[in-house]
């Protein structure tokens, strides 16, 4: 079980009364990602389950974005699901309550999941890189179980290609990620596409992102 909850709380201050946390990322990549997903997402119906919602911004701004799909956030972090209904509060958006979610373990077989399942989108991010393999190896078995034929696996962050960095910043980033912590670090693609397709899902589309992040977006055959 991976809990790094006090870990990840840290990188959130400032929190308001009501429990907001400031998510240092949100403005700049919010518009982005809903870019990149809008030509697989416009339309769709069913749930969709975020894993990391981390301070629960983005979740709202989806829920906005993507109105035909039923959104459920999810993180393992008591604060971080505080945040994440103190947003959906404040922003009046269509969100349900976080669920108490851990990536690593079997998620896709709890009642709460299966009550949503099959899904239409998983989506994780800035999560895989800050968290053990297992965690990531979790989310896609689950995804692989969870979601409905045709449904997506998104991931949205920094990535290895073919075993190499596609930039300084991410080199520099996941060298401070694994001193921090030596079972993090930037995943290869390569080695979320193998698991992937273990797990019945084939991948559909890797989309640049600014600062040199990427959507890595798989499909359940
Ligand atoms: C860097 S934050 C990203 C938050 C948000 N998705 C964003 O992009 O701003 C990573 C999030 O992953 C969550 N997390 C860590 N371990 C996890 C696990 N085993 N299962 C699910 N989420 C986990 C943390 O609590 C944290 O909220």
């Amino acid at each position: 079980m991976t809990r790094p909850t006090t870990e990840h709380s840290a990188r959130y201050r400032d929190a308001l009364a009501d429990g907001r946390l400031h998510s240092p990322t949100f403005e700049r990549n919010a518009g982005p990602v809903i870019d990149g997903l809008a030509p697989y997402l416009t339309g769709l119906s069913g749930h969709a389950l975020e894993i990391g919602s981390g301070p629960g911004r983005h979740v709202c701004a989806f829920a906005r974005a993507f109105p035909g799909l039923a959104w459920t956030p999810s993180d393992p972090d008591p604060v971080h699901r505080k945040s994440i209904a103190a947003w959906a509060a404040h922003e009046a958006a269509p969100v349900a309550a976080p669920l108490d979610l851990d990536a690593a373990g079997d998620w896709a077989a709890r009642g709460d999941v299966a009550a949503l399942a099959p899904l239409r989108l998983v989506i994780a991010m800035n999560v895989i890189h800050i968290a053990p393999f297992a965690v990531a190896e979790g989310l896609v078995a689950g995804a692989g179980r969870a979601l409905a034929p045709g449904g997506y696996l998104a991931f949205y962050g920094p990535f290895r290609e073919n075993g190499a960095h596609t930039g300084d910043g991410n080199r520099i980033f996941d060298a401070r990620l694994r001193a921090d912590n030596a079972d993090w670090g930037l995943r290869d693609t390569a080695e979320i596409t193998g698991a992937a397709r273990t797990a019945g899902l084939e991948t559909t589309a890797l989309l640049a992102m600014p600062a040199n992040n990427r959507i890595l977006l798989f499909r359940k055959s």
